[in-house]
């Protein structure tokens, strides 16, 4: 364990500021081209779904069911791929909607419809005086990012090791305005958390003051565990439906670090009220959704066993790559006092928070040592992260050996940051 910086004299801190600066200048002559900014799978992940794309071979594979694949209609997805969400999500079919490619996209569409038509018969959310939506910090931007071009107001909730702060969520909640909260309850974007029980059913029981409120329960990591042992998730929607509650969530996944993140499948669920709605609104949007690769993935998979067999493969390869950053982060910074991060037992992500005062610059630095993270501030509403110190790292891209490399150029731009702050005066 090394010892901590606030624990060394000037004298040691400048020493160390040298250390630090010739390591970093060692670290930029390595040349590197690194991109840990975004969750995004390997070229590896991507090839263990090839076999998927050659299971619909002559025109009758394309019927199933009767329904020919290749043709028009099914606006809310194929039945045999609402089955298989529906499995996945142990929701019943009817109250899933199954997609295009992306959940972001279905997430957005959702929003805009608040926006636009409303839900459960309240004037529409962007007819109203002020709407706005919790956000947990730190978060994935691109939920806020909705937020912000929707024009909503955004409120900032703190993380807690078992998911948000209910405390407050419950307090918010009170006010009218607040029309919904983003939630990524299994191995959160960018922590790893796991809402536990307890925060499921707190969520499941919530007496919004608008009856237009709605939980965006993006389960994006629903399979996505990197050990044999799972953890596991209180189903929400069932919660809420045990609470008299049943159209207070939407969920939503998909494919995208199942199969393909540009050609998978993603699904949404609800309260059947609001699901039916929602049918009813996508008729005016569109004919149908790409069925042909519903169905590949259905044929492909056969049922929700048959994703979670394959997301095994996937944690093959993405836990060493956890396992290679966490090793460096505790070897490097560990006991300096400088830093604070999350052991995910899943997802894509690990949230680094360094001094108070140095994402920005450790972020500048690791640019400038080739290594390109997500930009400061990110992970919260505006861009605008308070503290200036949460960092989000996402080990998948890079193959192992960058990773590697990767990891240790960040450690040296933390102690580099951290020892100038400290030095400052
Ligand atoms: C929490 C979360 N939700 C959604 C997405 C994107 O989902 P999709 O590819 O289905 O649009 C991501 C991608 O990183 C994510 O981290």
């Amino acid at each position: 364990m090394q010892h901590p910086y606030k624990e060394r004299s000037r004298e040691e801190l400048m020493c160390a500021l040298a250390e630090a600066r010739a390591e970093f200048e060692t670290k930029k002559a390595l040349g590197l081209k690194l991109n840990m900014s975004r969750g995004i799978p390997e070229r590896r992940q991507l090839d263990l779904s090839m076999e998927m794309l050659s299971c619909l071979e002559s025109p009758e594979d394309y019927i199933e069911a009767g329904v020919d694949t290749r043709n028009y209609g099914g606006v809310d997805g194929l039945a045999s791929a609402k089955k298989l969400f529906a499995e996945l999500l142990d929701v019943s079919p009817e109250q899933v909607i199954v997609g295009g490619n992306s959940s972001l996209n279905l997430m957005y569409d959702t929003v805009q419809r608040g926006m636009q038509f409303g839900f459960g018969g309240c004037l529409p959310w962007g007819k109203q005086s002020r709407v706005a939506f919790l956000c947990p910090v730190p978060g994935y931007d691109r939920h806020f990012t909705i937020c912000e071009k929707l024009g909503i107001e955004m409120r900032p909730i703190p993380m807690t090791p078992t998911g948000p702060d209910m405390d407050e969520v419950r307090r918010q909640v009170k006010d009218p305005a607040v029309k919904g909260i983003w939630c990524v309850p299994k191995y959160s974007n960018p922590e790893g958390v796991v809402y536990s029980d307890e925060t499921v059913r707190a969520f499941a029981t919530l007496q919004p003051a608008a009856a237009d409120f709605r939980i965006f329960w993006d389960n994006a990591y629903c399979v996505h565990g990197l050990y044999d042992e799972d953890d596991t998730l209180l189903n929400l929607q069932k919660e809420a439906e045990k609470a008299g509650n049943p159209n207070i969530a939407f969920t939503f996944a998909s494919t995208s670090k199942i199969t393909f993140p540009g050609a998978g499948v993603a699904c949404m669920a609800g309260g059947r009220e609001d699901i039916a709605y929602i049918v009813s609104l996508m008729q005016a949007q569109t004919i149908g959704p790409d069925k042909i690769n519903q169905l590949r993935h259905v044929r492909y998979f056969k049922n929700a066993d048959g994703i979670r067999a394959h997301m095994k493969k996937h944690a093959e390869i993405v836990r060493p790559k956890f396992e290679a950053v966490l090793e460096r982060l505790e070897r490097e910074l560990g006991g300096l006092g400088i830093a604070a991060w999350t052991k995910p037992r899943g997802g894509y992500f690990i949230s680094l928070d360094v001094l108070p005062g140095t994402a920005r610059r450790t972020i500048a630095l690791a640019a400038e040592a080739g290594v390109v993270l997500t930009p400061a501030g990110s992970t919260w509403p505006y861009k605008k992260d308070p503290n200036d110190s949460n960092i989000r790292i996402a080990p998948t891209f890079p193959t192992q050996e960058e990773i590697e490399k990767a990891a240790e150029t960040l450690c040296a731009c933390v102690k580099l940051a951290a020892l100038e702050k400290l030095t400052e005066n």
